[in-house]
């Protein structure tokens, strides 16, 4: 944890829905990831200021959250599609880049995976790059199963 600590994130952990109070520290978060080696991973939506004060303001039926730790984003998570009228969600999930590597993915994971299923979902569904190697894993070991989508990506479906 040396390096989160160094960064300041020490504090509590807690996954939070996105608000106003988080659009500088979501605005930050969106910097760091888009300077980050995975940026080419993860693109559900420019990772812009803009973007990020619309997220915090966005008060319709899809779901936007955040990790935090001591004032700081950790990592974001959606869950959208009800607001176009699918049943179930695509998810998404980005930690930090500083913040890899510490057991973060699954618990925020499953903390939107309950948060799907309290909104009703029967399943949640999301798009990985196949060299994506590190996210395919976790989401196979949480139950995910693939079909292809195209000859890049795959998409993958859990049962909640
Ligand atoms: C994918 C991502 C969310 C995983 O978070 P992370 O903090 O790096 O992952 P963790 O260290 O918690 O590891 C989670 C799992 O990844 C897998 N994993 C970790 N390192 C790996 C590696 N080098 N190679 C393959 N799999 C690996 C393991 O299955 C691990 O599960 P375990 O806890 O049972 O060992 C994160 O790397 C990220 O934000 N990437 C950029 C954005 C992105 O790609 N999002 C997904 C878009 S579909």
């Amino acid at each position: 944890m040396a390096e989160a600590a160094d960064a300041g994130w020490g504090g509590p952990l807690e996954f939070r829905l996105l608000r106003p109070e988080l659009v500088a520290p979501l605005s930050a978060f969106f910097r760091a990831f888009a300077q980050g080696p995975d940026r080419a991973f993860f693109h559900p939506h420019p990772m812009t200021d803009e973007v990020a004060a619309r997220i915090c303001a966005y008060d319709g039926r899809d779901l936007y959250y955040a990790a935090c730790a001591a004032g700081g984003v950790v990592a974001y998570g959606l869950l959208r599609g009800w607001e176009e009228g699918f049943d179930s969600p695509s998810l998404g999930i980005a930690i930090h880049p500083e913040a890899r590597g510490r057991g973060l993915a699954r618990p925020f994971m499953a903390f939107l995976h309950a948060a799907a299923k309290v909104r009703g979902a029967t399943k949640v569904r999301l798009t990985v790059y196949r060299d994506n190697q590190r996210a395919v894993e976790l989401y196979r070991r949480l139950g995910y199963t693939f079909e292809p989508k195209n000859e890049r990506e795959l998409v993958g479906v859990l049962s909640l």
